[in-house]
């Protein structure tokens, strides 16, 4: 699931108008929240979160009791979920919110 939502994140992050204008306007954008959470924070921690839940399996594969298993996946999984639940920018969000829902028309 992780790993989906990478898939969706970088082809996000190629057609967002915010990443494409911090990358167009790095000097001034990385000053501005908005640009400067969706090109850089929010996109960084995902992307730092995803590869810790992934060496989290890796690891938790390699160990040979199941109850070395389980450790090794709660250890790395809750850093990682603390990592993106730190990261979306949720409606309370100090950083850069998005609203809950969106009306249609
Ligand atoms: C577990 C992983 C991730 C979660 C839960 C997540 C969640 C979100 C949420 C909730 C939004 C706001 C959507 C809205 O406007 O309502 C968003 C936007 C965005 N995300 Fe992620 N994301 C993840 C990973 C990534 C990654 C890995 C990247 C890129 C490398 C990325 C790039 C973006 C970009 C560029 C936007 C802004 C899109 C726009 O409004 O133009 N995300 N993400």
């Amino acid at each position: 699931m992780a790993h989906i939502q990478l898939i969706l994140g970088l082809w996000l992050y190629t057609i967002s108008p915010f990443s494409n204008h911090f990358l167009q306007h790095f000097p001034e954008a990385v000053h501005q929240r908005d640009f400067r959470f969706f090109g850089m924070e929010h996109s960084l921690m995902m992307i730092v979160a995803i590869v810790l839940i992934t060496i989290g399996s890796a690891k938790a594969k390699r160990k040979a009791t199941d109850s070395q298993k389980f450790k090794a996946m709660a250890v790395w999984y809750t850093i990682g979920l603390l990592i993106i639940v730190a990261s979306i920018p949720w409606v309370f969000s100090p950083f850069t919110s998005r609203p809950n829902f969106r009306p249609l028309f």
